[in-house]
This record gives structure tokens, C-alpha cells and sequence, in this order.
């Protein structure tokens, strides 16, 4: 991965949290089989409520289940993620127990899930890129996804390649982003507007 010199941090963090970013320059080089197991060992590591790890993953790395992927993603994603060796479906479980009470943390745990494997695939010198872009619907027809399941996200994943073919428009959009600072967003006591 092509690491970052243009983002700064206020505080003091380990620099991985400024170096992952979304590129969309994916190269089509395969990700070896143990760097894929260590990101998502990261995952399994994420805390949840009651310890009820709600997050499942469907990842497809065959051109057949990648051809899948690329069937409900829409058009606006496939255009830079096709070159992408890895996607992988986040899919988190809304129920907690056989007698289908909600667990409603499904969603926040699995994005936990979701944030540590992509600062592990950081580590692992990987490009790991979210997308809400896609057909929720389909996606869950395409990969048989059962009803109490819910597709939260889509990553692409894979090495950075900086000569990687892409749009005018995406090729605008190679640059890491910046973040609103702490006093928009941290309050004591009270939320303040
Ligand atoms: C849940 C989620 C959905 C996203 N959806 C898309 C998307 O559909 N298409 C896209 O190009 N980027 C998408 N992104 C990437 C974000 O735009 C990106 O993470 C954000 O601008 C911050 O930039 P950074 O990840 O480089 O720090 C998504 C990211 C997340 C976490």
C-alpha cells in the first residue's frame, strides 16, 4: 500500500489509523491466502454485546463468485472495484437466539468487526475499500443469504497498483481524505449543537 504523508493527526495515534484509506487503484495481483486469514482473524477479535459476534462474511476470489458480486454492486463501483482481487459481503445476523429476539447491536458490532479488519489489512500492506453502493436486495438473493440476515456493506480488497487503469472522474478522486475536527463531534456532558 502506498503510504500516506498528506494526513495529520491533533493527537498522538498510531499512524495506521492515517494510513489506511479507500484508493480505488486496485491492482489484480492475488492477496495470498494467509494475509486474507489474518484480516478476518482481526475481525473475530472485535468486541460485541453479550459476546454474540453478529457479523458473518461471503467473500468471493474465483472469477464466477467475483462475476456474482459484480452482479448486484452498482455500475458506479464496479467501474473501479472490478480490478479488485477480493469482495467480500459484511453480513450481520439481527437476530440473537433460535426464538428470534433482536439483537440490536447487529449492526454497530459488525462495523466494529469491519473497522478492525481494515486496519489489519493496512498492516498487511493491503488496500481495503467499503462500499453502500450496491443492490441490498439482490446481493442477498445472489449469495443465499437467509431472511434474518442483513448485507451491511461490500469491500473490495487487494494491493494498491498506483498505474492502475481508472476514470478521469475516479482518478480526481486519489487523494486521502481529511476529517472534521474533535470539538465538532466530542462533547462533555451534553451533546452541543
Ligand atoms: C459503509 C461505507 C460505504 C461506502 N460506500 C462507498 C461507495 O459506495 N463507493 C465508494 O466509492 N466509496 C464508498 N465508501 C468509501 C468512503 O467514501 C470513504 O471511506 C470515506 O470517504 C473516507 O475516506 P477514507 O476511507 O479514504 O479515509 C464507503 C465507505 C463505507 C465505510
Amino acid at each position: 500500500m502506498s503510504t500516506i504523508t498528506t494526513r495529520k493527526a491533533d493527537h498522538k495515534i498510531d499512524p495506521i489509523h492515517l494510513e489506511r484509506w479507500s484508493s480505488r487503484a486496485f491492482s489484480s495481483k492475488p492477496v495470498e491466502d494467509a494475509k486474507l486469514h489474518s484480516i478476518f482473524e482481526a475481525a473475530r477479535w472485535a468486541p460485541s454485546a453479550a459476546n454474540w459476534q453478529p457479523w458473518h462474511f461471503v467473500y468471493a476470489e474465483q472469477q464466477e463468485d467475483l462475476a456474482k458480486f459484480h452482479s448486484f454492486i452498482y455500475e458506479a463501483n464496479v467501474e473501479w472495484c472490478k480490478e479488485a482481487p477480493v469482495l467480500v459481503a459484511v453480513i450481520s445476523k439481527k437476530t440473537r437466539n433460535d426464538e428470534g429476539d433482536a439483537n440490536i447491536t447487529h449492526a454497530f458490532d459488525t462495523g466494529t468487526a469491519w473497522g478492525y479488519l481494515s486496519l489489519e489489512a493496512a498492516r498487511q500492506g493491503l488496500l481495503t475499500h467499503g462500499m453502500g453502493g450496491f443492490d441490498r436486495d439482490k446481493a442477498k438473493e445472489v449469495l443465499e443469504i437467509p431472511e434474518e440476515y442483513e448485507v451491511q456493506a461490500v469491500i473490495a480488497i487487494g494491493y494498491h497498483d498506483p498505474e492502475a487503469p481508472l476514470s478521469e472522474k475516479n482518478k480526481a478522486r486519489e487523494v486521502p481524505s481529511d476529517r472534521r475536527p474533535l470539538d465538532e463531534f466530542l462533547f462533555e456532558g451534553s451533546f452541543k449543537k
